[in-house]
């Protein structure tokens, strides 16, 4: 019902919206529309899309500043100078070097069948200007792409790579027509406009029915057997077939996770592909199955995530999987999903699993806006979730966190397509008929971190001089230069001031409902 509500909402909007604005005087400025939202989005046709560039700094002694807000300015930018003396004017972050933290991996989306369908539904120069968005140079510098292995709810069937029954030797492992037509052809198209080498990460959502419990790739169900036994080897033997048969595509992974949310397949009756595995399970697996069959395969460095599901299940999950030395040594991090973040403070979930276990490191690799029953589906503009994206990005950044994965890097105006129609919202919804993309505010929130903190960017302190309500997060990147980021989700503007003992004095104001992204070279 609200589906369809919102289908007619958004036709009448598109009839009514007559004048397009420009925004911004960039190198490529944004073709903004409003469908009745709180702010806009970017219209890209095959054409023209609206573009940040390649956003180097100025030389030492300048800083360049970079504004998203609710009132529309998308990545708008200017520069100004350093100042040796303070203005005294607003809340002062002091920049605190010496207090160093984790560094960044990276960030990106995921390449969902949806995903697919939603990117190849354009003419092939839409598709190339959308890929450019997200991958080349002038993008926005996404470095990770999640790849689903076999279906999801994001699919429009359900399968798995190997689903005849008993077919423990996975003689009749074969990828599907979705990777072969579809994921493969795109990823490589991604990574031939990537200045660097994509890391792709594999999750998996359900083994083939015939090696489960309940002999179905949904519902409440978990591998047979036990740990050791010929069900989880073969589930084992699954991930390394996966990476064999994407390698003779030219595409490596980075590294794979133990399973899209265990919990979802162990406590309830679940609609759509599910896993479970209790943290217990997940241990000896990895311990017996996955990590000694990584390790004898031709992708022995690929890293193993777990959890791969919310973070409310931390410090419990991390404690039962990574106090066992014997999993622990195929490890290398652990990775949450953004779901339910709300019940759980950050420090308690996130920053205690970090002192516990400070060798490994903490990823995000599931997040999306429209998911919440009482929000549900896509809002083309909705500033209201660039808020939420910035403000969850910047938490898990502030407690540990190297890195952050959005969920499909594209949808349609439905939130889809969804076998089990669990419609979500997307970064970047596709209007095919119109051959148009539309770029939302959720993709400048992610663009506001992913352009600016490249690989090896080290998080330091700041210490603010009063209580502000000002969210705020810094990084020294590999050539020394200082990116702060920062967030006002207050209805007013807020006067600062930065203070880089290295350099000198910012003054700056952020605007109402805002995200900042400032960044100046240190020598
Ligand atoms: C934007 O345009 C104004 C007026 O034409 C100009 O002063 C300013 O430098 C431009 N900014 C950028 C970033 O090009
Ligand atoms: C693409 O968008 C630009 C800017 O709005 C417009 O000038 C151009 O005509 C569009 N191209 C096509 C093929 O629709
Ligand atoms: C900066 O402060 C110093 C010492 O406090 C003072 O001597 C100098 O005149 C100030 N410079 C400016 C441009 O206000
Ligand atoms: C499975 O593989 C075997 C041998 O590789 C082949 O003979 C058989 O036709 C395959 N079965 C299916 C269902 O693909
Ligand atoms: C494989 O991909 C890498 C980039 O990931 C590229 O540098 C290399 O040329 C590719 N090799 C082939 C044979 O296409
Ligand atoms: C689980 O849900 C499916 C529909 O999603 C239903 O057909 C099935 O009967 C349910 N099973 C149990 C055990 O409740």
């Amino acid at each position: 019902m609200m589906s369809v509500c919102w289908s007619i909402s958004v036709l009448l909007a598109v009839v009514v919206i007559a004048a397009e604005v420009i925004l911004t005087n960039g190198s490529s400025k944004c073709v903004a529309r409003s469908f009745g939202h709180d702010s806009v989005v970017c219209e890209c046709n095959s054409t023209y899309c609206d573009s940040v560039g390649s956003a180097s700094l100025p030389p030492l002694g300048g800083f360049t500043s970079y504004l998203s807000s609710r009132a529309g300015s998308r990545l708008e930018v200017t520069q100004g100078q350093v100042q040796a003396n303070s203005s005294g004017a607003g809340v002062r972050l002091t920049i605190v070097p010496q207090q160093k933290y984790q560094r960044i991996r990276g960030f990106g989306g995921s390449m969902t069948d949806a995903a697919a369908i939603n990117i190849l539904s354009l003419s092939a120069a839409a598709q190339d200007q959308l890929l450019r968005q997200y991958f080349s140079g002038e993008g926005i510098g996404y470095s990770v792409v999640r790849v689903p292995m076999a279906s999801c709810d994001f699919s429009t069937r359900l399968y798995t790579y190997a689903d005849r029954p008993g077919d423990y030797g996975l003689d009749n492992f074969t990828l599907a027509a979705e990777d072969v037509n579809m994921k493969i052809p795109l990823l490589q198209r991604a990574q031939a406009l990537s200045p660097r080498r994509l890391d792709l990460l594999a999750s998996a959502w359900s083994a083939p029915a015939w090696m489960k419990t309940n002999g179905a790739l949904t519902g409440k169900g978990s591998l047979k057997g036990r740990p050791g036994g010929k069900e989880h080897k073969t589930w084992a033997q699954y991930y390394v077939r996966f990476l064999e048969e994407y390698a003779k595509y030219n595409l490596t992974f980075w590294a794979l996770t133990t399973g899209n949310e265990p919990s979802a397949g162990r406590l309830t009756n679940y609609s759509f592909q599910a896993l479970g595995f209790t943290p217990e399970e997940q241990r000896d697996w990895v311990a017996l199955d996955l990590g000694p069959a990584l390790q004898a395969s031709s992708f022995p460095r690929t890293h193993i995530l777990i959890l791969d599901d919310n973070r409310l299940l931390l410090p419990h999950w991390a404690k039962v999987v990574l106090n066992d030395v014997h999993a622990g040594k195929y490890i290398h991090g652990v990775a949450v999903h953004w779901y339910l973040d709300a019940l759980i403070p950050a420090e308690i979930s996130l920053g205690a699993t970090h002192h516990l276990y400070p060798e490994y490191y903490l990823f995000g690799t599931e997040a999306c806006a429209g998911w919440s029953p009482l929000d549900r589906g896509v809002k083309l503009g909705s500033w209201a979730r660039a808020e939420q994206y910035a403000h969850d990005i910047m938490e898990d950044l502030n407690h540990y966190v190297v890195g952050w994965t959005d969920w499909n890097l594209a949808l349609d105006h439905t939130g889809g397509p969804n076998w089990v129609k669990n419609f979500v919202d997307s970064p970047v919804i596709v209007d095919a008929k119109r051959d148009v993309f539309y770029k939302q505010p959720t993709f400048y929130s992610l663009a506001h971190f992913s352009k600016f903190l490249l690989e090896g960017s080290q998080r330091v302190g700041v210490s603010a001089s009063e209580e502000t309500r000002l969210e705020y997060s810094a990084f020294i990147r590999p050539d020394n230069s200082v990116v702060l980021v920062i967030l006002n989700r207050s209805p007013s503007e807020i006067q600062f001031e930065v203070w880089d003992p290295a350099v000198g004095y910012i003054s700056s104001a952020a605007p109402a409902h805002s995200l900042i992204t400032l960044g100046w070279n240190t020598s």
